[in-house]
């Protein structure tokens, strides 16, 4: 049974990241400043070196940066960015607007494709400034909610979207239904 399937969720989550929301930039544990960071050619070799900083395990539960980044570029639905902790690349963050299915991805709203925080980032606020900042854009521009597919398994990152405020939708994923749909409203 997925973390989602056995805890009870509470939408009204005062931490959740709709909640949590500040026009400002986020701060990583340490009071370093979280951005998101357009990808370039003098970057995209470190960004994709961030997927070497996982675990196996964490490696099943999302597509390496590289295959990411050639995703995109062959999605007209793609928004994608690195997520930098003052100077240093820590991750990397990918959108779907929803708006084209023509690279597979099916979603009635903007999806959340890929996240990953590298390994000695994690645990320390990157991930979910990283969403805060997903939300408050989208905010901005008029849109109340937030897909994801959540992988399970013991490194499901399931614990880390239930904090956020994420709900399972009802919908799965997969051909063995091994991923559901989660959405954030706000
Ligand atoms: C899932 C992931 C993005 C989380 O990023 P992160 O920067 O480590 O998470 P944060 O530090 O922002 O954590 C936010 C909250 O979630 C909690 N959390 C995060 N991961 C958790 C876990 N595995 N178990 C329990 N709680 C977790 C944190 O304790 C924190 O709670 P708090 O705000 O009450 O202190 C990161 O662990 C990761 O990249 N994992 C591997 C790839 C992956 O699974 N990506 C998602 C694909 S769908």
């Amino acid at each position: 049974m997925s973390a989602f399937q056995s805890t009870q969720l509470s939408q009204n989550n005062s931490r959740s990241a709709a909640a949590a929301c500040t026009p400002q930039r986020p701060l990583a544990e340490g009071g370093q400043k979280i951005t998101l960071r357009r990808i370039t050619a003098r970057t995209v070799a470190d960004i994709c070196d961030l997927s070497e900083t996982l675990t196996t395990e964490q490696r099943a539960m999302v597509a390496d940066n590289a295959i990411s980044i050639a995703d995109a570029h062959f999605s007209e639905s793609a928004w994608f960015r690195a997520i930098y902790v003052g100077e240093d690349p820590a991750g990397f963050i990918m959108l779907h607007n929803g708006y084209d299915y023509e690279d597979g991805l099916e979603c009635h709203g903007v999806f959340l494709w890929r996240l990953m925080v590298a390994g000695p980032y994690q645990g320390s606020g990157v991930g979910r400034g990283a969403i805060e900042m997903i939300v408050e854009s989208l905010k901005a521009r008029g849109i109340s909610e937030l897909y994801a597919g959540c992988g399970q398994g013991p490194s499901s990152p399931a614990p880390f979207y239930e904090k956020l405020g994420f709900v399972p939708t009802g919908v799965f994923y997969g051909d063995d239904d091994d991923e559901i749909e989660i959405v954030l409203r706000w």
